[in-house]
C-alpha cells in the first residue's frame, strides 16, 4: 500500500493515510474556547487525510493544562463548530481527542474540582497551573460508585463533539492520562473489579469505549493507546503483565467494530504491536513515540511494509502545514520550534509557510 492513497476509516474516506497526531497546543485561554487562531491552524492542515484534535477535556476535573480546549460548555462548542466548519468548507476531516486528564493535573488547573484516579497515587513532580508550577496532588481514587458518572462525561463531551460538527471522535487512552492510569499496574492498585489482575485493568477503558461507540456509533470513534510509554508514572514495565493487559484491552474492542485503534509505540514492526493489530482486527494507526520526529522514509515504509494503514505524524504536521504536498513530491521541508509548542499566538501556530505551488 501507498502512504498517498485512499483509506476508509468508519464512514469517511480520507484521501491519504498520513494522520495529524493530537497535538496539545494551549492556545484557547482560561475558558478553553477554541478560536479564530485555532481554527486557522487546523484549516491550514486539511489537506491531511485526517486531523485528530488536540486533547480536550470532557469535564471540568479532567482539564489537564491551562489554556486547553473544551468539549463542556456551549461557549466551547459553538468554538469547535467554527473550527469543524472551516475545516470541512476546506475540503478536511477531523475528530475530536477526547482526553480526561486524571491525575496529571492540580485544582489551580481544572478549575478547583477534585483530581481523580483509579488509585490515591500521586505523580512524582511538578505541574504547571494557572498559579505557577505546582507538586502534583495525591488524587481522590474514584469509588466503584463514581466511575458511571465517568462514562457518562466521556458519553456527553463525544456527543458534544459530533453535535459541535466532529466527524468522530478519539478517546485518549494513552500517555498517562486517566485511561492509561486504569491500564497501567503502577496507577492502579485497585482490588473490585476494575484492577487487580490485567483483565480487571482493562475493563473501564473497554467500558468508556463500549458506552461511548453504543452513544455516537462505533464507526464513528477510535481510541489511543500507548503500552510501555512508560510517562507520568503509568509505568508497564512487566513483559507478561502488558501482553496480558493490552490483549484483554483489544479482545474487548475487536467486537465493537471502531472507526481504528491507533498505537504509540516505540517498535510498531514489532511482535507486541503487530499482535495488537492482528486481534484488534481493524483500522490500526501506528506513531513510534517522541523520540525521532517522524520523517517521511519511516511514514512511506510503515504503509508500504504494512505495518499499519495509516501513520499518524505530529511534529512534522506542526512544521509543514502542506505536509501531504511536501511528503508526495519529496519537497524540502520546515523544522519544527520546539519553544513556540506551548506558547501563545500565532507564532510558531500559524506561521509556518506553506511552499509557493
Ligand atoms: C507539542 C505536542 C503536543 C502533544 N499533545 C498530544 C495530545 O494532546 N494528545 C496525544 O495523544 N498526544 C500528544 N502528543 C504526542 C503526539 O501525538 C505524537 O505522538 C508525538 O509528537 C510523536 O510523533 P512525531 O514524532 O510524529 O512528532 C503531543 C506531542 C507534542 C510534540
Amino acid at each position: 500500500m501507498n502512504l498517498f492513497s485512499p483509506l476508509n476509516l468508519g464512514d469517511l474516506e480520507l484521501p491519504n493515510r498520513l494522520v495529524m497526531a493530537p497535538l496539545t497546543r494551549i492556545r484557547s485561554g482560561q475558558s478553553g474556547v477554541p478560536g479564530d487562531l485555532v481554527a486557522l491552524h487546523y484549516t491550514q492542515r486539511a489537506s491531511l487525510g485526517l486531523i485528530v484534535s488536540e486533547g480536550t477535556y470532557p469535564s471540568h476535573a479532567g482539564q489537564g493544562f491551562p489554556g486547553q480546549p473544551g468539549l463542556v460548555e456551549p461557549e466551547q462548542l459553538a468554538g469547535w463548530k467554527a473550527v469543524t466548519d472551516s475545516v470541512h468548507a476546506a475540503g478536511g476531516r477531523i475528530v475530536a481527542q477526547v482526553m480526561h486528564a486524571g491525575r496529571v493535573t492540580h485544582e489551580a488547573t481544572n478549575g478547583g474540582f477534585p483530581v481523580v484516579a483509579p488509585s490515591a497515587i500521586a505523580i512524582n513532580g511538578t505541574t504547571r497551573t494557572y498559579d505557577g508550577k505546582q507538586a502534583y496532588p495525591v488524587p481522590h481514587a474514584l469509588t466503584a460508585e463514581e466511575l458511571p458518572g465517568i462514562i457518562a462525561e466521556f458519553v456527553l463531551a463525544s456527543q458534544n463533539a459530533i453535535a459541535a460538527g466532529f466527524d468522530g471522535v478519539e478517546l485518549h487512552g494513552a500517555n498517562g492520562y486517566l485511561l492509561h492510569e486504569f491500564l497501567s499496574p503502577a496507577s492502579n492498585v485497585r482490588d473490585d473489579s476494575w484492577g487487580g489482575s490485567p483483565e480487571r485493568r482493562a475493563r473501564f477503558v473497554i467500558d468508556v469505549v463500549t458506552a461511548v461507540a453504543a452513544a455516537i456509533g462505533a464507526d464513528k470513534v477510535g481510541l489511543r493507546i500507548s503500552p510501555e510509554h512508560n510517562i507520568q508514572d503509568a509505568l508497564e514495565t512487566d513483559a507478561t503483565d502488558l501482553a496480558a493487559t493490552y490483549g484483554a484491552l483489544v479482545d474487548g474492542l475487536a467486537p465493537l467494530g471502531l472507526a481504528y485503534l491507533s498505537v504509540l509505540h516505540a517498535d510498531p514492526r514489532g511482535e507486541f504491536v503487530q499482535n495488537l493489530r492482528i486481534r484488534f482486527g481493524g483500522v490500526f494507526l501506528v506513531n513510534s513515540g517522541f523520540g525521532a520526529i517522524t520523517a517521511r522514509d519511516e511514514a512511506l515504509a510503515l504503509v508500504r511494509d504494512d505495518v499499519a494503514d495509516a501513520v499518524v505524524v505530529g511534529r512534522a504536521a506542526i512544521a509543514n502545514p502542506d505536509l501531504v504536498h511536501r511528503w508526495q513530491n519529496d519537497l524540502p521541508v520546515n523544522d519544527p520550534n520546539p519553544l513556540t509548542y506551548y506558547a501563545d499566538g500565532a507564532e510558531g501556530y500559524t506561521d509556518y509557510p506553506a511552499l509557493a505551488s
